[in-house]
């Protein structure tokens, strides 16, 4: 049955402000907040395995549509920084019958920075180090979201070589069970 609850999906850099607006989510919205640096920090350090990060992320993915079907609002603080990425858990919601909500929080690198310092040196456990190549370095990756993808107008297909999208999630986050699996939160 379609839930009118909202899944909120966060994106953007390093220090644009992602759990700081989740946290505000979890109160106005009541929304269930799901961060992938909380549960990585804990778990691996400083270390932060792109194979580990994967996995929690799936894990926080399929807590998330779950919850969402069974009327929670929900709010995944993961970065998504690549469209495909977003386009994929845009698609699955809709197949899910739960609306999607892409927030973006743009930064520009000069706040980037100033924040990151000020984070660590009030929170030096709980972030990743920072440096001026190491951002730099993000933004070889970070596709900024369009305005149609901010509206919900936007409609991508996966890329070449992939049938559809949940195949090409299933590879981008392995664990993550097939959306058939989804629909029903059962194996
Ligand atoms: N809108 C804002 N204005 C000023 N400082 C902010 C704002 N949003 C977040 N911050 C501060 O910037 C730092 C990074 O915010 P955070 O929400 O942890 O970013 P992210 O989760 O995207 O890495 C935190 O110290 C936070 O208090
Ligand atoms: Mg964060």
């Amino acid at each position: 049955m379609p839930s009118k609850a909202l899944l909120f999906l966060l994106v953007g850099l390093p220090a644009s402000g992602k759990s700081t607006e989740a946290r505000r989510l979890e109160e106005t919205e009541r929304a269930l907040r799901l961060s992938s640096d909380e549960c990585m920090i804990p778990l691996f350090g400083r270390d932060d395995p792109d194979s580990k990060r994967n996995v929690v992320e799936a894990q926080l993915i399929s807590i998330g549509f779950r919850a969402v079907q069974l009327g929670l609002n929900v709010v995944l603080d993961l970065g998504l920084w690549s469209r495909d990425e977003r386009s994929a858990l845009v698609w699955l919601a809709e197949e899910l019958g739960v609306q999607p909500k892409i927030v973006y929080l743009p930064i520009d690198p000069a706040t980037q920075l100033e924040r990151s310092l000020r984070r660590l040196a009030k929170d030096p456990d709980q972030v990743y180090p920072v440096s001026v190549e190491r951002f730099e370095s993000f933004l070889d990756y970070f596709q900024e979201p369009t305005p149609e993808e901010i509206s919900g107008a936007a409609q991508y297909q996966p890329p070449p070589g992939w049938v559809g999208w949940s195949e090409w999630a299933m590879g981008r986050w392995p664990s993550l069970p097939h959306v058939d699996r989804m629909r029903t939160g059962r194996d």
